[in-house]
């Protein structure tokens, strides 16, 4: 188990940031839905953590030909997709475990899904259920919610789906089945979720429409797709534990170059303009998603906020609003996010615990709770195996110096963000 120690920076910073991650859901999206074409597709700047490298290998051994140097990708599909001659490990994914629930469903032969110990306790009938209701077959442990999940792809029948959760993964399984259903099929939600697959199938020639009645039409295909050629921009949820270091030290300021401007995407930056940061956001190309740079810049205290609505669009950035709401004026209220409890860990008890350990008060509600601003003191806090939970903390230690147990899971999604960090403040291993 890897420990970090973050020290309290001495003084203010102005950081550019350059380097954030690449996009992880886009990236997923890319390994996978160059299967659905017959030409090579081109990926620049491909995401290399962890989880996204499990995706692109699972593409691999479906058959397909991947040349990589660096992020630079190119992957050449099989004719035909083949049965692997092993399981498929998604790692820590369960973007790439349910969107392959999804895509794999409709193919021909026997596929196993697994992951780490993490993703294997994480629910999975989300995704079962409606898939097994428009004819696939799978099954896992407790009556198939649990994975390693064994998949037999088949005939799919066509659907008129209402999702009960808004999830870009139920979504995205949703469609990926859909495409290879035998008529149009409708899925709707009651807030768009992240809508990166949507983008991406449709600039790949599918017909995967939102409709102004709100139901997303999917056609299924008749011929392969056109293959991508993207590059991939930096992920905003990344980004955005350097945009929480700028909101939180005086005089600080950070510029995240090359992001997703996707309005699904950076919710979270809303919130912490309202909360009183200097944010701007600046378009500069729009290839599949709006793309630009976030500018932030501290702007005095932070003020509390309630957070209730939208949820879907900044769900994986609550641990680090978090960190910012504990330094805010006044007490913050999280409430209709009890998706949180099935993330890579219980977020609403990983934060809590960790803010806790911190001197924080905070208040538990079971779709989630409160945080009552004061100062963050030096403590230690274990991630959970949770690469958001870790980081997080790794922010708060800019105030006072702070210990992060285990941190190895950093590499599923933001390999260098130890590097970026030492550019503004002293880590000790
Ligand atoms: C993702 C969707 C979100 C998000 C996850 C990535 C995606 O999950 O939390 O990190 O790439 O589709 P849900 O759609 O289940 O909320």
């Amino acid at each position: 188990m890897k420990n970090v120690t973050v020290s309290a920076v001495e003084e203010a910073f102005t950081l550019e940031c350059l380097d954030i991650a690449p996009d992880k859901s886009i990236s997923h999206r890319c390994a996978m839905f160059s299967l659905l074409s017959d030409k090579p597709s081109k990926i620049k700047n491909f995401l290399l953590g962890e989880d996204t490298l499990a995706s692109l290998s699972i593409a691999e051994q479906l058959g397909a030909r991947v040349q990589r140097e660096g992020g630079n990708v190119q992957i050449i599909p099989p004719s035909k997709l083949t049965e692997p001659s092993n399981i498929l490990d998604c790692g820590n994914a369960g973007t790439g475990m349910r969107l392959y629930a999804g895509l794999l469903s409709g193919i021909e032969g026997s596929f196993i899904l697994t992951g780490d110990k993490y993703l294997r306790s994480r629910p999975m009938n989300r995704v079962g259920i409606p898939l097994r209701n428009i004819g696939a077959k799978i099954d896992g442990r407790e009556n198939g919610n649990l994975a390693p999940l064994a998949i037999r792809g088949g005939d799919l029948k066509s659907f008129k789906y209402a999702s009960p959760i808004d999830s870009a993964q139920i979504k995205s399984a949703l469609i990926l089945a859909a495409l290879q259903a035998d008529e149009t099929s409708l899925y709707k939600e009651e807030l768009l979720s992240r809508d990166h697959t949507e983008r991406m199938l449709s600039g790949m020639g599918a017909t995967v429409a939102l409709q102004s009645d709100g139901w997303i039409k999917i056609v299924p295909l008749e011929k392969p797709l056109n293959p991508l050629n993207i590059t991939v921009p930096a992920d905003p949820s990344s980004g955005f534990f350097f945009a929480v270091a700028a909101a939180i030290i005086p005089s600080a300021s950070t510029v995240i170059k090359n992001v997703t401007l996707n309005p699904t995407r950076i919710e979270a930056y809303k919130i912490l303009e309202k909360m009183g940061t200097n944010i701007s956001y600046i378009e500069k190309e729009n290839i599949y998603e709006p793309i630009g740079d976030i500018e932030i810049s501290y702007n005095g205290t932070l003020s509390a906020t309630t957070v209730e609505s939208n949820i879907a669009w900044l769900i994986d950035e609550l641990p680090a609003l978090s960190i910012a709401m504990s330094v805010a004026n006044g007490t913050s209220l999280v409430k209709n996010a009890k998706e949180l409890r099935v993330k890579e860990s219980d977020r609403i008890s990983t934060v809590l615990t960790g803010l806790n350990a911190c001197g924080i008060e905070t208040i538990e509600h079971e779709d989630g709770y409160e945080i009552i601003g004061g100062e963050i003191k030096s403590a230690t806090v274990n991630s959970h195996g949770d690469h958001r939970i870790a980081m997080s903390f790794a922010i708060a230690g800019l105030l006072s110096e702070m210990k992060i147990e285990d941190t190895e899971c950093i590499d599923t999604s933001f390999p260098n963000f130890f590097d970026i960090l030492t550019q503004i403040t002293h880590i000790k291993d």
